[in-house]
């Protein structure tokens, strides 16, 4: 077996400076626009719920995209043969199995390079990878897709796999910015796999995040103890409702905390006192569902033309090969 690299792009120093900017736009805004970026959900702590919520009997995506992913893997390697596959925020890299697999079986894919935040999720990840794939190069990069895209190593004919819907997380205007920049980075042959949920039932999507056993709402006020734990501050995570609202005009689930209460706390590391008024909310995630023209439409205004896509009877989730137009 190979020993997998794991480059780090993402010093400690790095991610607490960002925590702190972030924070301080997002806790000191105007009452009703308080909000924090939802990649500070994912310590190893949150890693760990986002995994659990994976298994949830409401959590659907996971298991639709699973299937996909098993039923056409070989399709996307016949059309794709890439040498190298990235995964943006590939979390315990799992799914990726399914692909790295059929890749196996083609002849191609030589190399996976998996991006995320999470280092301790990564590198668990990428020794596991090493161990189960003898032959496989795995190159992993603790990073942020967002700004890191630049440190993916390349050469060769590359895939690039954003999976999970995790591009829904993103508001339209910063998908439109991060698929142009991924587009800029790809040469001809060069692929995207994107995996996007899918608009439903409204009360199917709240109840995706709003499970009956509680794991979505500790996920969420997980947040609150990372604020504590990392920016010195003294919340009560319990002093938060869960919120899980479907917004129809965005077609987007809004998780939110609201505050039971006020809820007040010296922020150390921002050298202030942060109040939420009773019933005041925080933003702490948006998470889009698509239709399959909009993909289409969001894709080709960022350079990208679809080859294939992929979904089941129902349409519960959606998978698309594309590649950039240049
Ligand atoms: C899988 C990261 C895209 O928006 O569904 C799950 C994370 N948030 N439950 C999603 C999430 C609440 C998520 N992503």
């Amino acid at each position: 077996m190979t020993a997998p690299v794991v480059e780090v792009h993402l010093e400690p120093g790095e991610l607490h400076a960002a925590l702190v900017d972030d924070a301080r736009q997002g806790l000191l805004a105007p009452e009703g626009r308080k909000q924090l970026p939802p990649v500070w959900f994912y310590d190893d702590y949150g890693s760990a719920l986002f995994d659990a919520i994976t298994e949830l009997p409401e959590y659907y995506p996971t298991r639709a995209e699973r299937a996909l992913l098993q039923a056409h893997a070989g399709d996307i390697a016949a059309q794709a043969k890439p040498a190298t596959m990235v995964e943006l925020g590939a979390g315990t890299c799992d799914k990726s199995r399914i692909v790295l697999d059929a890749l196996r079986a083609a002849g191609c894919g030589a190399r996976y390079v998996p991006l995320d935040v999470s280092e301790a999720t990564l590198r668990q990840a990428a020794d596991a990878l090493s161990a189960d794939y003898p032959g496989l190069a795995v190159h992993a990069v603790v990073g942020d897709f967002h700004r890191h895209l630049d440190c993916v190593p390349t050469g060769g004919r590359t895939m690039v796999a954003f999976l999970g819907g995790t591009i829904g997380n993103l508001r339209p205007e910063e998908r439109r910015r991060f698929l142009f920049d991924l587009d800029c980075r790809l040469e001809p042959g060069d692929s995207l796999l994107l995996g996007t949920d899918l608009v439903k039932d409204p009360d199917r999507l709240v109840a995706a995040y709003d499970d009956s056993s509680g794991v979505t709402a500790a996920f969420n006020r997980n947040v609150i103890r990372v604020l504590n734990r990392e920016l010195g501050a003294r919340f009560d995570p319990d002093g938060f409702a869960h919120v899980a609202r479907w917004d129809a005009e965005h077609r987007w689930i809004e998780m939110r905390l609201r505050a039971q209460g006020t809820q007040r706390s010296a922020v150390d590391a921002l050298g202030v006192e942060v109040v939420f008024e009773d019933g005041e909310e925080l933003l702490t995630e948006i998470s889009a569902k698509f239709t399959r023209d909009q993909v289409e439409a969001e894709l080709w205004e960022s350079g990208f033309v679809v080859d294939a896509m992929w979904d089941q009877p129902g349409g519960d989730f959606l998978l698309t090969l594309a590649s950039p137009y240049c």
